[in-house]
């Protein structure tokens, strides 16, 4: 490997220092308003909250909110330091809400089941936890359920409340008395157990200050992620990656190097597809449930990615439309199939799809995800393609590559099919280097639209002509002048 695929893969943090003034920017706007003394209630739902904390929070949307929830849901480590890990029993994209939560514009996003493992296992049992997240009208409101036979179960660690709740609430009023350019606000929620029991010492203050201080720099820098470069790490713990990037190099990099059948340079497809594998074991670690999550890699190529996750263990098959001489070089067990794709009909049996420069499958995959509640998905998008299967340049904004406004247009498609798009800049050698990840659903997906895309893409679509048939045209022409000017 040259020292460049490695800087890429290993590299050092990238360095963007207007993306750091911008960070430093929004975080000087960071202005709190601590509700301790004063008691400050608010009727959200069907129900009044104590208010303990709000900061004033601009230029975000509910997505970045959404995200940080997300991240949040599945590690809870993040936010409660003296929990060890968290176990993600089952999510549920939607759902009928509890009585309390019915009514007229509120709507379940998701409902998640959790178990939080403590550090000290000698001080505190796991917690059981419940997670639902409802839009509230325009509020989206993320709260966090104790499931404990009685408030004495409750850990030392963790508030004494009936629930807890991170808001993220429509602008009512503004100075010049209107809500149009007010900011968003931010708030921290308590149904307390016993009144002022949650704000009692000088330590609980400092966890919930903590806590609204969190909410406000991951919200603040989840909409910076959208105008930022090159920012490595965001879904997946670094460490993480490199050991298992490490791993897989040592267990296959050399073999496929020196074992390599096709034409092409080796080590253009090794050294990135061990790097995603690895990217995408550890993001599939998150993943609720004990079993591994199953795949299908769609455009999968020289299939090297797809023998590379069976060989980790990890159920799914490959689909292209043109088989690769390596093919036959890989364990039967490797399924790939031959099969050219009518994205609009096709719909996946597996829980993630991936696509990786899978060209004009790229924007299609957001779709075939809508239409199945179950599916996840990561594309890292190359050449730019509409959805007829046409190369296609959408329009830059000042300063944005092709490629960037590219991702832009994928990560639109995903916010219409009800996916929060989270980016990653993956570590590999190729500069088409942006893995979105489609794995949470905002509740606000446009079917209509969806299904609007997907029947005016189907009328458009004309899939490619496969390499075989195109040499077999070839050779088919080549020997009709033969012909013709023998007769000659
Ligand atoms: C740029 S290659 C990427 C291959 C592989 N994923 C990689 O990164 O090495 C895109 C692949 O998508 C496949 N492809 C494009 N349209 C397809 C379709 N409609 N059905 C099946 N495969 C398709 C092509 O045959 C090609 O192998």
């Amino acid at each position: 490997m040259g020292k460049t695929d490695t800087k890429a893969i290993l590299g050092a943090e990238a360095t963007d220092t207007t993306l750091e003034a911008q960070r430093v920017a929004a975080f000087a706007k960071f202005q709190p308003t601590y509700y301790f003394d004063a008691v400050k209630e608010m009727q959200i739902g069907g129900a009044t909250w104590r208010v303990l904390a709000t900061a004033d929070i601009e230029d975000t949307e509910d997505s970045d909110f959404l995200g940080v929830v997300a991240r949040w849901t599945s590690e809870a480590e993040i936010l409660i330091p003296p929990v060890q890990r968290t176990e993600v029993l089952d999510e549920q994209p939607c759902g009928t809400t509890d009585e309390l939560w019915l009514g007229e514009g509120i709507e379940e996003i998701s409902r998640t089941h959790r178990t939080l493992h403590p550090k000290r296992l000698d001080k505190d049992k796991p917690l059981k936890e419940e997670v639902v997240v409802v839009r509230v009208c325009n509020d989206v409101l993320a709260r966090f359920i104790p499931r404990t036979q009685s408030a004495a179960d409750i850990p030392f660690y963790y508030p004494k409340v009936s629930e807890f709740a991170f808001g993220y609430l429509e602008p009512t009023t503004s100075s010049d008395g209107g809500a149009d350019h007010a900011p968003w606000q931010l708030a921290v929620l308590v149904q307390e157990l016993e009144t002022g029991a949650t704000v009692a010492t000088k330590k609980h203050k400092g966890i919930w200050k903590d806590m609204v201080k969190k909410l406000y720099k991951w919200t603040a820098t989840a909409r910076l992620g959208y105008q930022k470069r090159q920012v490595h790490d965001v879904l997946v713990d670094h460490e993480a990656y490199i050991a298992k990037y490490q791993e897989l190099k040592g267990k296959y990099a050399d073999y496929w190097v020196k074992n390599w059948p096709e034409q092409t340079d080796p080590r253009k497809f090794v050294f990135e597809d061990i790097a995603i594998a690895s990217w995408l074991i550890c993001l599939w670690a998150q993943e609720p449930g004990k079993g591994s999550p199953s795949f299908v890699d769609l455009g999968c190529g020289n299939g090297l990615l797809v023998s590379l996750l069976a060989a980790e263990g990890f159920k799914g098959h490959g689909v292209d439309q043109c088989s690769r001489k390596v093919w036959s070089a890989f364990k039967p067990t490797v399924d790939l199939r031959v099969s050219t794709l009518e994205p609009f009909d096709y719909t996946a049996d597996a829980d993630w799809i991936i696509g990786n420069h899978a060209d004009e499958l790229v924007p299609w995959i957001p779709l075939i995800a809508a239409k199945s509640p179950k599916t996840k998905f990561v594309v890292i998008p190359c050449c730019p393609h509409d959805l007829s299967g046409k190369k296609m340049n959408f329009a830059t904004v000042a300063g944005q590559s092709k490629y960037h406004a590219y991702v832009e247009h994928i990560s639109r498609i995903m916010g219409t099919c009800g996916f929060v798009a989270e980016k990653e800049f993956l570590r590999i050698p190729s500069t088409k280097n942006v893995a979105l990840v489609g794995r949470s659903r905002t509740g606000k997906a446009d079917m209509g639209e969806v299904d609007q895309m997907i029947q005016d893409g189907k009328n458009a679509f004309v899939a490619r002509v496969p390499d075989s048939v195109k040499n077999e045209i070839r050779l088919e022409k080549s020997r009709k002048r033969k012909l013709e000017a023998s007769v000659e």
